[in-house]
């Protein structure tokens, strides 16, 4: 056999989150192998602007709009991406993110922590950033007998970090989910995987990590200040890990494994 492990040529890429700064970043890096890039977000607007800036490096890419905490909106994205493309082989979930009302202040009573916010966080995180489009999606690839999912976890859901216990709580959860159907699934030519970032700059964290003049925020000194490698992460250093799982060459005999992409946060103690 010759070429790259790493080749994608061919194959269907659907990256749900690929409006946002991590899942774009993965998508980038999926185009670069070859893959095709279903770019999928709720805002038509991003997600055409990560579409052409991946034509633009000489990729291919398209959009679909779906929400990924509604069933019927992934079932009717993915019937009209599998008309096109006849089949998915590659799944990144990477819908997601924190609740500020969901995250204890300091010194805050965890007894008042309000149930909605909760509720909210496991919806985006476990219900709509992972189950449903693993159902939705999963049922085309076990049809073919070929896929490659890959869900986005989080550090946090190894290590129960302060004051983020919903979303610690949420992305275990992940992790635990993403074990089951590796199991569940091997024997059918699914494999299943979760990526566990440790802290990079997005959207959704960008008030926990940063002051409004660009400095570091408590919080994100004392991030800095646990990261073995002293910085925070850069989007495009998740490209390695996604395009290793999503490769069926490169990693054949890889399930249910949670690769922690961290600048060695969760290695050392506190
Ligand atoms: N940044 C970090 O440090 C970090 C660390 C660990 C894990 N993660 C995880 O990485 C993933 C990506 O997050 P990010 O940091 O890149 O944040 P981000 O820039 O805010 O991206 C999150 C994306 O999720 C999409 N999304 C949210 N709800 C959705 C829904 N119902 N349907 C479809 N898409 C939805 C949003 O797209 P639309 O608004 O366009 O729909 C948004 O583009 C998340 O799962 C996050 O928990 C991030």
């Amino acid at each position: 056999m010759s070429g790259s492990l790493f080749d994608l040529h061919g194959e269907t890429a659907v990256v749900i989150g690929a409006t946002g700064v991590l899942g774009g970043a993965m998508a980038d890096a999926l185009a670069a192998q070859g893959a095709e890039v279903c770019v999928v977000g709720r805002n038509q607007e991003r997600g055409e602007i990560r579409v052409r800036s991946i034509i633009e490096h000489g990729g291919k890419a398209f959009f679909q709009q779906a929400d990924a905490g509604d069933a019927a909106s992934l079932r009717a994205a993915r019937d009209a991406i599998v008309a096109r493309q006849g089949g998915v082989g590659i799944l990144v979930n990477a819908a997601g993110g924190n609740r500020p009302e969901a995250t204890l202040p300091p010194g805050a009573d965890f007894c008042k922590l309000p149930l909605d916010a909760w509720r909210d966080v496991f919806d985006l995180n476990l219900v709509g950033g992972v189950l449903l489009p693993c159902q939705v999606f999963g049922e085309p690839m076990l049809e073919r007998g070929r896929g490659s999912i890959i869900n986005i976890a989080s550090m946090s859901g190894m290590i129960p970090l302060s004051r983020v216990v919903a979303y610690s709580a949420a992305k275990a959860a992940v992790i635990n989910l993403t074990q089951f159907l590796a199991r569940e699934w091997a024997t059918r030519g699914v494999r299943v995987n979760a990526i566990s970032p440790g802290f990079f700059p997005a959207e959704q964290n960008r008030k926990l990590l940063y002051q409004d003049d660009g400095s570091y925020s408590e919080r994100g000194q004392q991030i800095i200040n646990h990261t073995p490698m002293s910085r925070f992460g850069e989007g495009h250093e998740l490209g390695g890990a996604v395009v290793w799982l999503a490769a069926q060459r490169a990693s054949s005999f890889v399930t249910g494994q949670n690769v922690v992409v961290d600048g060695g946060f969760s290695s050392v103690t506190i």
